[in-house]
């Protein structure tokens, strides 16, 4: 791909202080256009700013759309890393065959994050636990409100200084376990990362942020018994000595984090489960002192320990309030790898440039 650069001559302020998430954005975006009979065309970075579509675009009735989410980290020798992005570049190409989205080359999705985290590199923080979010996304812009597929899309990355997902960091999280609604059934698009899924979760956000919880966990459409995975991340039980997760079933999303702690405790030589888990089996393995670790992981979570489940009128609490021993390993671990200061011997590590 041959991208045309197009610098701002108004660069923003960078953020000072705290960082949060998602809610500062760079001098810079990536812009693609598609168009049915000439594919990808257009590739360019161009000053952040706002953008015009037509109100009928077919993105705003029927939701079809993708987004990925990786992040670029100031390695320990100053240069810019991103982890991973292949697998990103991938999934996108699996969410796309879902919602009818045309592929797009895993090569120029990578060329792409590199060429505009490279543009804005400046703006990756490095104060401990923060990052520049990336967020690639694609949307359908063909001014049609017939039900169909969208002869033309457009794909931007965008990028967001940010900081921990969760107000308070590493501390403990509350998650309720749903028992009414449901995010996704196999056969539906729970593997993909489309907005939808996230619009489908909101009702039972607020409901469990009004009692008090910080995510979501979702059981599985059809029984409402197995756990599938958090609002924002996969989910991992620590069980008598094994780290046990659930199976990837087509409902929940395959993510590269829960991929990277999986290759992590096998290479530790710990037992390691994918399979289903249901809610009994974590409310007796609870009873008999067995529940020892609960974590969550993610991109924008890293790894984030739960310290208490809420499921009907149940409240498991884990451990004693703070971070459990495997969990504190993989984070330290993982985030390690990301910033260099850990050897890479996984090869997960990307140099920007
Ligand atoms: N599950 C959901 C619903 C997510 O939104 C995310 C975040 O991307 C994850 C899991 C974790 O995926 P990853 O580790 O690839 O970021
Ligand atoms: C990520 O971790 O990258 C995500 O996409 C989570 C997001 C829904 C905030």
């Amino acid at each position: 791909m041959d991208i045309k650069i197009t610098k701002t001559t108004t660069p923003k302020e960078k953020p000072q202080g705290k960082l949060g998430f998602g809610r500062i954005f760079t001098d810079h975006m990536f812009v693609m256009d598609y168009t049915r009979g000439k594919g990808w065309h257009d590739p360019r970075i161009v000053p952040y700013e706002d953008i015009t579509l037509s109100p009928a675009s077919m993105v705003f009735h029927y939701g079809q759309e993708m987004f990925e989410g990786l992040k670029a980290y100031r390695g320990a020798d100053g240069k810019a890393y991103l982890f991973r992005p292949d697998m990103n570049g991938k999934r996108t190409n699996d969410t796309n065959d879902r919602l009818c989205i045309p592929q797009l080359p895993v090569e120029d999705f990578v060329q792409a994050v590199k060429a505009v985290v490279e543009v804005d590199q400046d703006w990756i923080p490095t104060d401990p636990g923060t990052s520049l979010y990336i967020r690639p996304f694609i949307i359908a812009t063909e001014p049609f409100l017939g039900v169909d597929v969208s002869e033309t899309f457009l794909f931007m990355i965008i990028l967001s200084p940010s900081g921990a997902y969760y107000e308070n960091g590493l501390e403990p999280v509350g998650i309720w376990i749903e028992d009414d609604y449901v995010r996704a059934v196999r056969g539906g698009m729970g593997f993909a990362k489309t907005g939808g899924n996230y619009a489908a979760s909101l009702a039972a956000q607020v409901k469990a942020h009004d009692d008090g919880y910080s995510q979501v966990l979702w059981l599985d459409g059809v029984e409402r018994k197995y756990i599938e995975e958090v609002g924002a991340m996969n989910i991992f039980f620590k069980i008598d000595g094994k780290v046990v997760t659930p199976m990837l079933n087509g409902s929940i999303l395959p993510g590269i984090t829960r991929n990277s702690v999986l290759e992590l405790c096998r290479s530790w030589g710990l037992p390691t489960e994918e399979r289903r888990i249901s809610v009994d089996e974590l409310l007796q393995a609870q009873k008999e002192g067995k529940l020892e670790e609960v974590f969550g992981t993610g991109t924008a979570a890293v790894i984030s320990p739960v310290g208490k489940l809420r499921y009907k009128d149940d409240v498991m609490v884990i451990g004693d309030g703070k971070i459990g021993e495997l969990s504190q390993k993989l984070y330290d671990t993982v985030t390690g790898i990301q910033l260099g200061t850990l050897e890479d011997t996984f090869g997960w590590r990307v140099p920007v440039e």
